[in-house]
C-alpha cells in the first residue's frame, strides 16, 4: 500500500477540485477498489449509480461499454475513462448489423442485449440485461421466443431456467470461457469443502458444477453471508483480493483469470485521466437517445 499512497492521496485531492466520481467495477484492482472509488459494484450498480451522480465529471474505473453506459444515463456530465483501449471480447463481437442479422433471421422476436455491448447495439435492441437480471428481463418479454446478445454462455445459463426459446448470438468472455467443469471438478476432489461461485458468463457445464452463480455483486453477496471455509471465485482475479482483508476467515483457492482489459486501468491512468481531463467518452446523440430506452427499459424491470 504504502507505494499506491502518493497516487490514492493524489486522486483523491484532483476528485474534489474537478468534482468528479469515480465509478468503480468490481473487477479493479484494491488500491482503486479501496482507494479512490467512490462506488463499486457490478455492472447494474454502476449504471444505477450513474443516473444519481451529482458532481460534473464521471471517471469510470471499469471497461469502455461501463463508461458509454454512464454517458447514456447521464448525457450532461464529462465521461473520462482512464484508458480508451479498455474494451470487452464481448462488445467487440457484435455490431449493429449483427442485430439486424439476428431479427431477420428470428422475425418479431425481441433483441435483448447484455450491457457489455456499443452503445450502437444498444440503440439496435429492444432492452439490455446485465448478469444480474437476464432471466428476469428474458421471462418479461412477450414472446416465446427472445434473441440475446452477445454471449452465447450466458444465453444458454439463462435458456436452461427460462420457459423461452432463447436463441443467441455467437460471443463470449475471454475471461471466463478458459474455466472448464473437468478442471472445477478435480479441484473439488482433493478441496471437498471448496465452495464453488461462478459468474453467467462462464459455460452451463461450469455453471452446473458451482454452488452459487450471479453478477460480481451476487458473488460477493454470497461469500458474505455464507462464510464458506474454501472458495473459489469461478471469475476474475480481482474479485478474490478485494473482499479477502473483510473475510479473514475464508481461503480463496488459485488460480484465477485476470481480465487484461480491466487491467488496463491502472492509479496512475486515473490520475492522468483526471489532471488532463481525458479520455473523454462521447456517445452521438442519436445513438445515445435509443440506447438510453434499452438501458432505461431494463432498470424499469429491475427496481
Ligand atoms: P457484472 O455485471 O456481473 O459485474 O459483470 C460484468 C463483467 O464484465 C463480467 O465479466
Ligand atoms: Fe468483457 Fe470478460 Fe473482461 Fe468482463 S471479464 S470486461 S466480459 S472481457
Amino acid at each position: 500500500w504504502a507505494i499506491h499512497a502518493p497516487y490514492v492521496a493524489a486522486i483523491n485531492a484532483l476528485k474534489q477540485e474537478r468534482s468528479a466520481v469515480i465509478l468503480g467495477h468490481n473487477y479493479m484492482t484494491p488500491e482503486i477498489y479501496h482507494g479512490v472509488a467512490d462506488v463499486v459494484g457490478d455492472s447494474l450498480q454502476l449504471a444505477i449509480e450513474a443516473t444519481r451522480v451529482q458532481g460534473d465529471v464521471i471517471v469510470q474505473c471499469g471497461v469502455h461499454f461501463m463508461a458509454e453506459t454512464s454517458k447514456i444515463l447521464n448525457p450532461s456530465k464529462t465521461v473520462l475513462i482512464p484508458d480508451m483501449q479498455a474494451g470487452c471480447s464481448l462488445a467487440e463481437s457484435i455490431t449493429a448489423e449483427g442485430v439486424a442479422e439476428m431479427r431477420a433471421k428470428y422475425p418479431g422476436a425481441p433483441v435483448v442485449s447484455y450491457v457489455n455491448t456499443t452503445a450502437e447495439v444498444k440503440a439496435a435492441s429492444d432492452i439490455c440485461c446485465t448478469s444480474a437480471n437476464a432471466l428476469a428481463i428474458v421471462e418479461a418479454q412477450d414472446s416465446d421466443m427472445v434473441i440475446m446478445t452477445p454471449d452465447k454462455y450466458l444465453a444458454q445459463n439463462v435458456a436452461n431456467q427460462s420457459s423461452k426459446t432463447v436463441v443467441y448470438w455467437d460471443g463470449s468472455c475471454i475471461v471466463h470461457e478458459l474455466y472448464t467443469a473437468e478442471d472445477l471438478r478435480a479441484y473439488r476432489e482433493y478441496h471437498p469443502d471448496v465452495a464453488i461461485i461462478a459468474h453467467p458468463e462462464c459455460t452451463p457445464e461450469v455453471v452446473a458444477e458451482a454452488d452459487y452463480t450471479g453478477s460480481t455483486r451476487g458473488i460477493v453477496d454470497w461469500v458474505h453471508k455464507h462464510h464458506p471455509k474454501e472458495a473459489m471465485l469461478v471469475t476474475e482475479c480481482s474479485m478474490a483480493s478485494n473482499i479477502a482483508d473483510e473475510l479473514p476467515e475464508v481461503e480463496f483457492a488459485k488460480p484465477c483469470n485476470m481480465c487484461p482489459y480491466m487491467k488496463k486501468i491502472t492509479l496512475e491512468k486515473i490520475l492522468w485521466s483526471l489532471h488532463t481531463m481525458s479520455e473523454e467518452v462521447i456517445v452521438a446523440p442519436q445513438v445515445a437517445e435509443k440506447a438510453r430506452s434499452a438501458v432505461q427499459r431494463m432498470i424499469d424491470l429491475s427496481r
